[in-house]
């Protein structure tokens, strides 16, 4: 069970970093292993999730390094992966699955992915469809839309493909994918998700063009079969784990923290408007640019929040995030409404059902609806037994519901929290 118990908490203050952004980490790997030679990575997140994307390219005779904290990743082209021994075990990881299966629907070799018994609940059919329009052949094994996934060897051409959903995860494999085709490759989505892929594509010196269309829908687009040149990547800290950091500061009396070296994305950092909407208390400070990706120092402290309306444009731009907000709302004064995130149903857990059983048990006063949650601030949470449902996300942002709860709460099956930021219970 590996339960962890939370003690309430005051007085939080110092300075602190956060371990490298996850998203970014996944996808230094792939772009890394594609490319011609070697790419360097600092600041690589050495979570399960990472690990798990780094395994199965080695599986692929890519030779993956580490020195002082370093990794080179030695890419041997578009065409220089060989084909695995055994299946390809994506753990727990949503984005090795769905970027992964875009690069080897392209492959001259079959291959297998199969994930935990939670990866393996989760829709593949928003990847399967548009793989195989692109000309793949990708099946669910159980025939039941998920992991695990069999992918035949495959000759891939350029579609222009409308998604129904903002999905980073179904862009960048069909990004991904077009990198293998002549022709070009759109990918129209209702509203911007996260945008790294197109970043790391073009510091990789790929020509990607993202347009924002007349209905405010946005239409991302590459030409393939070019090759990949290798890159120096440093990593931003990871905003979705800052955001714990963030709400123990906010939630927590006499507190402030300096989080240095924040990932800032624009696709990314709508929990940072949130907070101020708030009323938190947070500033941004000594923000540069990287590869592409906006990073800065986030100075934050004890706070009175008021609950607000969240839906639309900023879902995407906060959807990991969601979790921790819902924390924060369960002691904010007034009514949270938490609207079209309908996405949060296929996360590690359902995350509606997952956050609101928790939340009660805490004696939050919430309500979860079809696409999102109604939250009603109560002056204080009761600590509880916290069941994480091995969900990283749920761990965690319970864990700081504990610190700011009246009395002890326990968090089991604590340990997941090792797929995104491995040293969480030991920075508490
Ligand atoms: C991710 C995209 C998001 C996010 C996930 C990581 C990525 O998922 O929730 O944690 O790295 O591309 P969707 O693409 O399903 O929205």
């Amino acid at each position: 069970m590996n339960a962890k118990t939370i003690i309430p908490k005051s007085n939080l203050k110092g300075e602190v970093t956060v371990p490298g952004d996850k998203s970014i980490s996944h996808r230094s790997i792939m772009l890394g292993s594609l490319a011609c030679g070697t790419s360097e990575i600092t600041n690589f997140l050495k979570g399960s999730d990472c690990i798990a994307t780094m395994n199965c390219f080695r599986q692929m005779g890519i030779e993956i390094k580490e020195s002082q904290g370093h990794i080179f990743v030695t890419g041997k082209g578009l065409r220089g992966l060989k084909a695995p021994a055994s299946i390809l075990e994506v753990e727990n990881s949503g984005t090795t699955t769905r970027l992964l299966s875009g690069i080897l629907a392209a492959q001259k070799f079959p291959s297998i992915l199969s994930g935990d018994s939670s990866l393996n609940r989760r829709p593949m059919e928003r990847i399967m469809t548009p793989l195989k329009e692109m000309g793949g052949t990708i099946y669910s094994i159980k025939n039941n839309g998920c992991a695990p996934l069999k992918i035949e060897p495959g000759t891939l051409h350029g579609i222009d493909y409308v998604s129904k959903v903002a999905s980073a995860q179904v862009k960048s494999a069909l990004l991904l994918a077009g990198l293998y085709t002549h022709e070009e490759t759109t990918v129209t989505e209702p509203t911007l998700s996260r945008n790294h892929t197109e970043l790391m594509l073009q510091g990789y010196g790929h020509d990607v063009q993202t347009q924002k269309n007349s209905d405010g829908s946005y239409s991302i687009s590459l030409t393939g079969a070019k090759e990949l040149q290798p890159q120096k990547i440093d990593i931003p800290g990871d905003i979705s784990s800052a955001a714990y950091l963030i709400g123990a500061a906010l939630l927590t009396k006499n507190s402030e923290l300096l989080i240095q070296n924040v990932g800032l994305n624009e696709t990314r950092s709508g929990f940072i408007d949130v907070i101020q909407k708030m009323k938190g208390n947070i500033q941004v400070l000594n923000e540069s640019i990287s590869g592409g990706e906006k990073r800065g120092d986030i100075l934050v402290s004890s706070s009175e929040l008021e609950g607000i309306e969240i839906g639309g444009d900023v879902i995407p731009r906060l959807i990991d995030e969601i979790p921790m907000i819902a924390v924060l709302a369960a002691t904010a004064k007034g009514t949270t409404v938490i609207k079209d995130a309908r996405e949060l149903k296929i996360k590690e857990t359902n995350r509606i059902d997952t956050v609101s059983k928790n939340l009660s048990k805490m004696k939050g006063n919430v309500i979860p609806t079809e696409d999102g949650m109604i939250i009603e601030g109560v002056e204080q949470l009761e600590g509880a037994s916290i069941n994480s449902h091995f969900d990283h996300r749920i761990a965690m942002a319970f864990a700081i519901a504990g610190l700011a709860a009246r009395g002890n709460t326990t968090i089991l099956d604590s340990k997941c929290i090792d797929v995104s930021y491995p040293d969480f219970w030991n920075v508490i």
